[in-house]
């Protein structure tokens, strides 16, 4: 075997290796997404009867915990009432 093809060889393997590395690390996902879906939104622990307006209190309320997210608009497509 002479160097040529040597080199070829491991060229060849360096480019198998760096491939294969590629396809197994490359991210699939959107990391924000996963963050997001990791975590359960808390449930809300009053009622919502005359409290429709969830950002009056929660977007920048005293004592209420505020809203982390006050774009995503539609509240109970998340947060399940613990009560009605
Ligand atoms: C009149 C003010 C007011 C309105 C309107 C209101 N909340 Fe609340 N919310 C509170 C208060 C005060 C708390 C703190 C817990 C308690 O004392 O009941 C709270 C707590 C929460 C919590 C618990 C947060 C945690 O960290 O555990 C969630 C979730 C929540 N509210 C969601 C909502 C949603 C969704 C709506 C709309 C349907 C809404 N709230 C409307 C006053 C309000
Ligand atoms: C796409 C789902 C989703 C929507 C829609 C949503 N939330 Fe949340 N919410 C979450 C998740 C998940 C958490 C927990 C976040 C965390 O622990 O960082 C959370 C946490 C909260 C908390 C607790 C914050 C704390 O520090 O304790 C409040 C209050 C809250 N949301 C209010 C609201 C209000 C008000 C709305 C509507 C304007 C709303 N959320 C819409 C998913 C959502």
């Amino acid at each position: 075997m002479n160097i040529g093809k040597v080199l070829w060889i491991v060229i060849l393997l360096a480019l198998v290796l760096l491939l294969a590395g590629a396809a197994f690390s490359a991210p699939a996902w959107d990391p924000g997404r996963r963050e997001l879906e990791s975590r359960t939104p808390p449930q809300i622990p009053h009622s919502t009867e005359g409290r429709r307006d969830c950002l009056s209190c929660h977007r920048d309320g005293l004592r209420p915990p505020i809203t982390p997210h006050p774009e995503r608009v539609n509240c109970v497509q998340c947060h399940v009432p613990s009560q009605q």
